[in-house]
């Protein structure tokens, strides 16, 4: 088990591109399942969740080949529809799978994926939606045997809630079924859009991504396509939050303003000074934070929840009180009551987080329990006075790339032991 050891207190300083979005090259990776022939994917970040899709490609009879961010997938010796436990526990995300391995082989056998570190994960949506595709889904003994006795057949679907990952399994799924399937309410996240052009580049038909309403076109087959992944928004808006904890200028490269446009007017409302200019943005935080005042974490365009923790921890010690409502996932803040051992004055009751911004933290050894949890513990020791001793790094590696290499470049004092 690796731990970080962090002196805080240290000013950042330089510029640092930003890594390729996990949460676009793991449905991508799912989705190369569908094509003939070669893909190449680019600016895939290299992280434990990707090798874990990685593996379960391989296992499925793909051939992969890695040279550093460049993935070559060729997807011709596909051969089996089960997913054995093993591989589907390593990633929260290989739900994805599900509908790619069904619209590649009619059937598809992988275990139910549980709740995880931050509350319960339904696949309710997921299945719902499948089945108005046709498919034939048994649920036993922990397992999803799934079927599609006469091929998917393209449907109207309606989400309750627009759900990312239910939004990308019926987007891969409806690219090979026969005719035209809408999904009503989908999510609008900016990986939605990379995947649709993904599939799109191999020959799909995807009208509408990044809006409300999806329509998909049924193909009798897809080929393969070289696709760069976009740059991962959560990870730029972790990086502003170590500036902002620090009181630190730093210049962030290769990155898509308008992915973080809820993101960056919390930052400024807090005092940051931040100036965007083709793919790169300078930012600039004061001295001391002013708080960030109510951030409600929503759906996209809304504020991002996957940022909640990261940006609590750097409101920890702005000036004044700053108000978290996370309305995505039930148990989303673990990472608080670490950031409390630190000398932090936040109380939470249900969805909401209520901080009090102290001077400054110390430093103390706690411990992640989720990926994002575990920047935000990193964004706080990096503020705080002293040294941090922070457990769990495991999850720090399932979403950013050498985040403590990045961070010692920009002159933190940071090592991974
Ligand atoms: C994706 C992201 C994750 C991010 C989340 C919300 C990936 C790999 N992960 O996760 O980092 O935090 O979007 O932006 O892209 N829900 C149901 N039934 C379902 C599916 C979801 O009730 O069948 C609920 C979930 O419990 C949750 C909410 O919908 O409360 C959002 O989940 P969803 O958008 O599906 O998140 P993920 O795709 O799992």
């Amino acid at each position: 088990m690796s731990r970080l050891l962090v002196t805080g207190r240290q000013k950042l300083s330089g510029e640092t591109y930003v890594q390729g979005a996990k949460n676009s090259a793991l449905p991508i990776l799912a989705a190369t399942i569908l094509s003939k022939g070669e893909n190449v994917i680019y600016n895939c970040p290299q992280l434990s969740d990707v090798e874990a899709s990685l593996g379960i490609l391989r296992y499925l009879g793909c051939e992969v080949k890695r040279s550093n961010r460049t993935l070559l997938i060729n997807a011709n010796g596909v051969c089996r529809s089960e997913i054995p436990h093993e591989l589907m526990r390593k990633t929260r995300s290989s739900i994805v799978f599900l509908g790619a391995v069904l619209a590649r082989t009619g059937r598809a056998k992988l275990s139910f994926p549980g709740g995880c570190e931050i509350g319960p994960r339904p696949i309710d949506l997921h299945l719902k939606a499948l089945r108005e595709l046709g498919a034939v889904i048994k649920e036993k003994h922990g397992y999803l045997d799934c079927s599609a006795p006469n091929g998917l057949i393209g449907a109207k679907v309606t989400l309750s809630f627009p759900s990312v990952g239910a939004t990308e399994d019926i987007m891969i799924a409806a690219c090979l079924a026969k005719g035209t399937t809408t999904i009503i309410n989908a999510a609008r996240e900016p990986e939605i859009c990379d995947l649709a052009d993904y599939l799109n580049a191999c020959g799909a038909k995807i009208y509408g991504a990044g809006e409300g309403v999806i329509v998909i076109d049924g193909c009798d087959n897809l080929e393969g396509a070289h696709h760069t992944i976009i740059p991962d928004r959560i990870v730029a808006a972790t990086l502003m939050a170590c500036a902002a904890a620090t009181g630190s200028q730093i210049t962030l490269k290769g990155i898509i303003s308008s992915h973080l446009a809820s993101i960056i007017p919390v930052f400024e409302d807090a005092g940051c000074k931040i100036r965007c200019r083709e793919g790169s943005m300078k930012f600039s935080a004061p001295s001391r934070l002013s708080s960030m005042r109510t951030v409600r974490t929503m759906p996209y365009p809304g504020f991002p929840t996957d940022a909640q923790a990261p940006m609590l921890a750097a409101a920890c010690t702005a000036e004044g009180t700053s108000v978290f409502v996370e309305n995505i996932f039930e148990n989303r803040y673990r990472h608080i009551s670490e950031l409390v051992r630190m000398g932090a004055n936040v109380k939470t009751e249900g969805r909401v987080a209520v901080i009090e911004g102290v001077p400054s933290l110390y430093g103390a050894s706690v411990e992640a329990t989720d990926l994002r949890g575990a920047a935000a513990l990193v964004v706080a020791a990096l503020g705080a006075d002293g040294s941090s001793d922070i457990n769990g790094v495991e999850y720090l590696e399932r979403g950013y790339e050498s985040l403590e290499v990045t961070l010692s470049e920009l002159g933190a004092e940071i090592k991974k032991i």
